[in-house]
């Protein structure tokens, strides 16, 4: 995954900084857009959020 890679456009939120939520616990789209800020601008994103985080927590082998 490319980290620097921006998920969020309005609030400049990286796929590394959605990495690191879901890796500090954030299990669902609420609380990732609730720790980064992404997803509270437009909300365009928020579709694409959610196959993001899932794709983290099936490399993760989606551990508590
Ligand atoms: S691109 Fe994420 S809120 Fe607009």
């Amino acid at each position: 995954m490319n980290r620097n890679k921006e998920a969020c456009h309005c609030k400049n939120v990286t796929y590394g900084m959605i990495e690191d939520a879901v890796q500090n616990g954030a299990d669902t789209l609420q609380q990732v857009m609730d720790v980064t800020g992404a997803g509270k601008g437009c909300g365009k994103c928020k579709e694409f959020l959610e196959y993001l985080i899932r794709d983290i927590k099936e490399e993760q082998g989606d551990r508590p």
